[in-house]
């Protein structure tokens, strides 16, 4: 079990999964908590460390109040991990199975996450994995950030975002039609949209007109 990264002392587990493992951590030097996202080495997979600087990368350019900001991508020997911003918030997913949000809030909510999604595609950055555990909500400052741009892709207005065909990227249940690569046409920030609806879905779906996930996933 890591209990220290380098100047980063482990304070907490946050989430653990095949690929990732998320931490509250301090910062030794400056006594700043953080959160340390690092690839799990018990399961290594070379794929991750790229997808890691991708999502380190593009959150720097992002850089803003509406994505999780970074501090650093740190390396310890052959370990990556990304340092970055604790504002108190935990995923939309854990904050739903603990609390009973009501229209308001929701409607708050999802406002401010447009205007997250505004803010990463006008940087013409598509995410394409936006899932109710890639949102991250601090219930009592109501700030909300998207983390976890691992797959996303930059595009410009000259460049049409092509998939790539042998693999599909994303969280099934939430990814668009045209991103499973089940529709002859190309991806583009509408993706980050459909997936944004379905999370609507999930959140509340006694006051939506649909009471289930359109597509039904046992897959990781
Ligand atoms: N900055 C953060 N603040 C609070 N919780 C976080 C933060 N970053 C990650 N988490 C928690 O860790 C979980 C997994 O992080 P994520 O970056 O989405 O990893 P993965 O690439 O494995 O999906 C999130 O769903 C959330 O619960
Ligand atoms: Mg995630």
């Amino acid at each position: 079990m890591i209990t220290s990264e380098g100047k980063y002392q482990m304070v907490e587990a946050v989430y653990s999964s095949r690929n990732t493992n998320v931490f509250k951590a301090l910062d030794t030097q400056t006594g700043q908590n953080v959160i340390l996202k690092t690839i799990n080495h018990d399961d290594y997979n070379p794929i991750n460390i790229p997808k890691l600087k991708n999502e380190y990368r593009l959150l720097e350019k992002l850089g803003s109040q509406y994505v999780v900001n970074v501090y650093e991508l740190l390396r310890v020997e052959d370990r990556f991990s990304i340092v970055m911003e604790d504002f108190g918030g935990i995923s939309l997913s854990e904050y739903m199975k603990s609390d009973s949000p009501g229209l308001v809030e929701l409607l708050d909510i999802a406002l401010k996450t447009t205007a997250c999604l505004d803010h990463i595609h006008r940087n013409a950055i598509i995410h394409k994995d936006i899932n109710p555990s890639n949102i991250v909500y601090n219930p009592d400052s109501g700030i909300i950030k998207i983390i976890d741009p691992g797959i996303a892709s930059e595009f410009s207005s000259e460049t049409i975002q092509a998939l790539n065909p042998n693999t599909l990227e994303g969280t099934l249940a939430y990814i668009s039609p045209e991103q499973t690569g089940r529709m002859n046409r190309t991806v583009d920030y509408r993706t980050d949209f459909y997936s944004f609806g379905v999370t609507g879905l999930i959140i509340k779906p006694s006051r939506l007109i649909c009471f289930a996930l359109p597509i039904k996933s046992s897959l990781p």
